[in-house]
């Protein structure tokens, strides 16, 4: 028995084959030797080749891997022992990609709701770079997920990365009650979000984006209870940002970036406490921004870079977030002065992104004080007077210091080692004289290292990398 069951191991290139051997089952099939090798169910074995054939085309597929689970395996294809008889294997998982077939799929290629019929109990179906951009473009016929057919034990949709994929997402989706990831990112689905799929209350990650969906996210949104990770970023979405959102309990990141959002920021997003990561940005959206967000004690990347805001620097709200680490708020009208205050509370804040918008008034020194700034970007503003920033501080950041395009700014004595790439004329004298001296206070020698120091980083952007790392970090998690 022990024989035969390592026998049953196979582990091929990205894939182990699982069989969850269980000693109950086991015992009862008497001597060693004699339980005969756990086998996919003829109506199963068919459907795979069916499917094979719709997807590969290769008409050698079923004589290469005539016992696809165990003799013969197939790294796409991943079977488990059936938890009611030792002797039946499923069909649990099919994955299609570059990494398992060479090419993935055939010009062509197609899914049949009847074929995928044959595997009641899949649990993940993966398509990555499967259907390419050709003439024709495949549709998800809404049959795969309708009721009668749908393999309800779906627990994972990945469709990725087929921009041939085309046509609406299917309604039939919102059926399917077990689902936990539904991912149909960089393909190229139109038309709107179907209202079903608020039905999903187990689903936690949906992932909408680069695709060209237009429309208005539903209000039916708010029926995902179980939803930790939103990303409809990259679509041609219109509407408001709907105060449904509020409900999803559980978020911790929500990417609603490069779409048509217009209108106010609604006020519900305050109770989504969980929130680590919002990304709003790319947007038509109007200020003010809601009061409520200050209760959105978690957050450490709050961007909203590119949206008509139209306010004043909205320290009340950002001010009291103190776990921001990154903070975008360029181009968005802002106008007035930089608060002395306003910031000074978020000491985990690595990235402050103010640039393009009508900030006026002097840079405020209190800057200087956020222990782990490392990118401060105010250019392209109308800020004015000496840069009253320490020496130290500005060798510290080097080029990821960005204060060029404010016309009235000048560097006062202390800071005239920095070398050119502030951008300013020093200050007349009577002007920066004193007070560059008095406030800056470094050394012309600290200065001019700063400078140096300056040319080795450029002008990087910090802030998105952290995103990215981050975003793929909780993506891993779950
Ligand atoms: C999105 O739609 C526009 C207009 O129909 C089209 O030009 C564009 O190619 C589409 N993009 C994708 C990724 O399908
Ligand atoms: C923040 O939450 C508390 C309750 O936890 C509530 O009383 C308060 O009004 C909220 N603040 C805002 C600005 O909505
Ligand atoms: C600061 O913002 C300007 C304008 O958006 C941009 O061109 C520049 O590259 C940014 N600087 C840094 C250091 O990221």
């Amino acid at each position: 028995m022990h024989q035969m069951a390592s026998s049953l191991f196979f582990s091929s290139l990205s894939l182990v084959l699982l069989l969850h051997l269980q000693a109950t089952a086991t015992a009862q099939h008497g001597a060693a030797g004699d339980a005969p090798a756990p086998q996919l169910p003829r109506s199963e074995l068919a459907a795979v080749f069916r499917v094979m054939a719709d997807l590969l085309g290769d008409p050698a597929w079923p004589q290469l891997h005539p016992r696809p689970c165990t003799d013969t395996p197939w790294p796409g294809l991943q079977c488990e022992v059936s938890p009611d008889d030792a002797r039946v294997l499923r069909a649990t998982r099919l994955h299609f990609g570059p990494d398992v077939a060479t090419p993935p799929c055939r010009p062509g290629a197609s899914l049949d709701a009847a074929s995928l019929r044959g595997l009641p109990h899949l649990k993940t179906l993966s398509l990555f770079g499967c259907f390419a951009d050709d003439d024709h473009g495949v549709e998800l016929p809404p049959a795969l997920f309708a009721a009668a057919s749908a393999p309800s034990s779906l627990e994972q949709i990945v469709l990725k990365s087929n921009p041939g994929l085309k046509g609406p997402i299917p309604a039939t989706l919102g059926g399917l009650r077990s689902l936990r990831v539904l991912s149909l990112s960089q393909n190229g689905f139109r038309g709107r979000i179907p209202r079903e799929l608020g039905n999903l209350a187990a689903l936690q990650q949906l992932d909408l984006s680069y695709n060209n969906i237009t429309g208005e996210i539903p209000e039916e949104i708010g029926g995902m209870a179980s939803l930790t990770i939103l990303d409809v970023s990259w679509n041609g979405i219109g509407g408001g940002v709907p105060a449904a959102l509020g409900k999803l309990r559980r978020l911790q990141k929500a990417d609603l970036s490069y779409n048509r959002l217009a209108g106010g920021v609604p006020p519900e997003l305050g109770s989504l406490r969980e929130l680590v990561f919002l990304d709003l940005s790319h947007n038509g959206l109007s200020g003010p921004l809601p009061g409520s967000l200050a209760n959105l004690s978690r957050l450490q990347y709050l961007l909203l870079q590119d949206n008509p805001l139209g306010t004043a620097v909205p320290a009340g709200v950002v001010g009291a977030l103190r776990r921001l680490q990154v903070l975008g708020l360029s181009g968005c009208g802002l106008t007035g002065p930089i608060p002395r205050a306003a910031f000074a509370a978020l000491g985990s804040l690595t990235a402050l992104s103010l640039d393009r918008n009508r900030l006026d008034g002097p840079i405020p020194a209190t800057l200087a004080a956020l222990p782990h700034l490392g990118q401060l970007n105010l250019s392209q503003n109308r800020l004015a007077g000496e840069i009253a920033l320490p020496g130290e501080f500005v060798a510290r950041l080097g080029r990821r210091l960005d204060v060029r395009g404010n016309d009235e700014l000048c560097v006062g004595r202390g800071l005239q080692g920095s070398g050119g790439y502030l951008g300013a004329p020093p200050c007349a004298d009577g002007r920066g004289g004193e007070g560059s001296t008095e406030r800056s206070g470094a050394a012309p020698a600290a200065a001019a290292g700063g400078g140096r120091r300056g040319y080795r980083y450029g002008y990087g952007s910090v802030g998105v990398l952290a995103c990215h790392v981050f975003v793929s970090s909780l993506v891993f998690r779950l």
